[in-house]
């Protein structure tokens, strides 16, 4: 039970941007961690994260706690004035524990289990992981919760990391029974709801059903769907083990998790529904490498982050999908956990960074709605699997560039502090649903046709033009918003219908995109007229749908400008019931048919687009749209600048190594390069 000086509590932490560090005083003589604290207060930092993977270092034996160092270690940096955060320590179990219980220890799909020497590698659903996690984290409660340096506590280290979201062991395959017996009730729902008539899959025995991943070809999508269902609801269980270990003892402070931005193996929204806030771990040189391949157009060489930024900025429209996915997950303003402030060991290149782009970064986050950054790592790490890290130190203990770009910061904490109280205000939502993701991950019908890809669409229109935008589920509080863009809405029950049809009581705009209304809730294809439970909403059928090879377009035309011309990719005809046409196909496959439609629902309207757009006519269409819902935007702004709207202020951004010019109100203003200004 929250009590009220808990939710003040969670009231002062956003109220100023705070600056913390990463810090591993287990990796360094005692000797040395006064010294450190100074140097951190020297640098404005007021909070440390600590402890996220010393287990081993707290109980080197079974049941036999050496508290000691922690417990010197939270003094010294408590004696400089600094804010500490506890990490649990979960992620890296000592090596007695899983040799004295080998039924911690996770299975891949290969029915291989995995071993100690690195991180990730237990299982959620074993009883005795549980068990030994809720131990330890009860352990350092009960221990550290009414220290008045304590702050809050971060549970685990990024759930799902490595690929590790998914195991396979025995423990995973009972749970998965249970789950589906919950879910189901009886066999015979089951059967039907997966479709198992094909291929003779129909299971009489509960115990027939394995985790999916060791069949000749492809598992059955339904089946496989639930499975990621299932792996991602064992994380929510696993981490509320450890919430309600710590709320008893430490109900005035906040519990989180470091989500992974654009990670789609668990389900974030409700990872972090039961959290105080969310955050993320924001690796912006070293994310773009493993999400440009989901995001980057067809067509577009994905094997190098978009040449237009400098080339130690990453891919700042990247990044700033992944701070408004994590905005999104609680509506809220969100911390950056762990900052990149250096170069990273993870990459396929890794280069330094120079001055100035980690003050770029954390600009962004700020301007993006972080009310605090934690930097990643203090002081660069002599051993094990992080040694060509950097930290905000260099080995030797000399400065790095993310300490130079912290006295920058620092010097202008007042602009950033301004702009940080200022509410991320946005009028736009575009709704992100992680069962629609998987539903498309495993069905793609076209190799490059991604979930994330087709949202990255308008996330990237809307940055271009300058408009503040969430990323939300269909969950979230929807009242905000005038427009909402769901680009594949694709397993659309009726709840969501039902939940959309009040959002058109309000009056708000829907944009909804190819594949919507396509499925039911257990990835079937709907036996109803598409788009299913939409077609309501839609007033229109959809009467054909293919993706195209590449090479081979369809023609539209429309009077909305710049909209119309070549479409290809993935197309769609529409038949209107009660919706009106905007747009026609007018080549010889489907002459005359819609393209795109719109229709009056209550106070509101709902338009689907039949086809994929490109960067551009999604450009088109949101020029078209915003000036009617009052919705301001800036004329197209130079590949590489960003202006993040807060209140009064626009936060500009150059990513490129030029300066860059945008009109902002009446006057042309220029932003030298990897620089930062704010207007308003
Ligand atoms: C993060 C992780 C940290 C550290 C860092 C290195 O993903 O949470 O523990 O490994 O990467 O960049």
């Amino acid at each position: 039970m929250r009590i009220a000086q808990h939710d003040l509590a969670i009231y002062h932490f956003f109220r100023m941007m705070q600056f913390g560090v990463c810090y591993y005083p287990e990796h360094w003589p005692q000797a040395r961690w006064a010294e450190d604290a100074r140097l951190m207060r020297a640098a404005g930092l007021e909070m440390v994260r600590i402890g996220e993977f010393a287990w081993a270092e707290m109980e080197p034996a079974p049941g036999k706690y050496a508290w000691e160092w922690l417990d010197q270690a939270i003094e010294t940096l408590a004696a400089a004035g600094l804010k500490l955060i506890l990490g649990t320590p979960t992620a890296t179990p000592p090596a007695w524990l899983t040799q004295a219980y080998p039924d911690c220890l996770r299975m891949d799909s290969n029915g291989r289990y995995r071993q100690h020497g690195s991180r990730r590698h237990t299982c959620p659903n074993s009883p005795t992981y549980r068990y030994e996690s809720r131990r330890i984290v009860a352990a350092m409660a009960q221990r550290y919760a009414s220290h008045p340096a304590l702050i809050g506590w971060q549970i685990d280290n990024e759930f799902g990391g490595g690929k590790t979201a998914r195991c396979y062991c025995p423990h995973c395959a009972a749970a998965f029974r249970v789950w589906l017996q919950a879910r189901y009730g009886s066999l015979a729902d089951l059967n039907e709801a997966w479709g198992t008539v094909f291929w003779s899959q129909r299971y009489s025995d509960w115990a027939q059903i394995q985790p999916p991943g060791s069949q000749i070809d492809k598992p059955n999508p339904s089946h496989e769907l639930d499975y990621y269902r299932f792996c991602s609801d064992s994380y929510v269980a696993y981490q509320q083990t450890q919430i309600e270990a710590i709320r008893p003892y430490a109900p005035h402070q906040f519990i989180t998790h470091n989500f992974m931005g654009l990670f789609r193996d668990l389900n974030q929204h409700d990872l972090a529904a039961p959290l105080d806030f969310a955050a993320w771990d924001n690796y912006p040189t070293g994310n773009p490498e493993r999400w440009r391949l989901m995001l980057y157009p067809p067509g577009m060489d994905t094997r190098r982050t978009d040449p237009t930024y400098a080339y130690d900025v990453g891919d700042p429209i990247i990044t700033g999908m992944a701070h408004a996915l994590t905005r999104g997950l609680k509506q809220a303003p969100f911390w950056v956990m762990e900052q990149q402030c250096g170069h990273i060991n993870w990459g396929a290149d890794n280069p330094g960074i120079r001055p100035g782009t980690p003050r770029l970064w954390v600009w962004h986050a700020v301007a993006e709605g972080a009310s605090a950054v934690v930097y990643f790592r203090w002081r660069a790490t002599l051993y094990a699997h992080e040694q060509y890290h950097s930290g905000l130190l260099r080995h030797e203990g000399r400065f790095d560039a993310g300490w130079h770009d912290q006295q920058t910061l620092l010097a202008e904490k007042g602009l950033l502090d301004a702009v940080a109280a200022q509410p991320y205000s946005a009028k736009v939502a575009l709704l992100f649903d992680f069962d629609d993701t998987w539903a498309i991950q495993l069905q793609p019908h076209r190799a490059d046709f991604g979930y994330l890809r087709h949202l990255y669409v308008y996330y990237h229109a809307l940055q271009q033009l300058g408009v503040a935008v969430d990323v939300v589920s269909a969950r979230a509080d929807l009242r905000p918003y005038r427009l909402l863009i769901a680009p594949t809405l694709h397993l659309a029950g009726p709840e969501t219908a039902a939940r959309l049809q009040a959002y058109m009581a309000q009056g708000g705009t829907l944009l909804l995109g190819v594949r919507s209304g396509f499925k039911t809730p257990s990835n079937l294809v709907t036996a109803a007229p598409l788009p299913g439970n939409l077609r309501p909403l839609v007033g229109a059928q959809i009467t054909s749908w293919q993706s195209l090879p590449d090479g081979v377009s369809w023609q539209v035309e429309t009077a909305v400008p710049d909209l119309g011309g070549a479409v290809g990719y993935w197309v769609e005809t529409l038949a209107p019931e009660t919706a009106g046409a905007l747009a026609h196909y007018v080549n010889e496959e489907a002459q005359g048919l819609v393209a795109l439609s719109e229709n009056r629902v209550a106070h509101g309207r709902v338009l689907y687009l039949g086809w994929y757009p490109t960067h551009a006519q999604a450009g088109a269409l949101l020029r078209y749209l915003l000036p009617q819902l009052g919705i301001a935007h800036l004329e197209e702004l130079p590949a590489g600048l960003l202006a993040i709207p807060r209140g009064p202020y626009t936060v500009l951004l150059n990513f490129t190594d030029q300066p860059l010019t945008a009109q902002i109100g009446a006057q042309p203003l220029t932003v030298a390069a990897r620089d930062v200004r704010v207007v308003g």
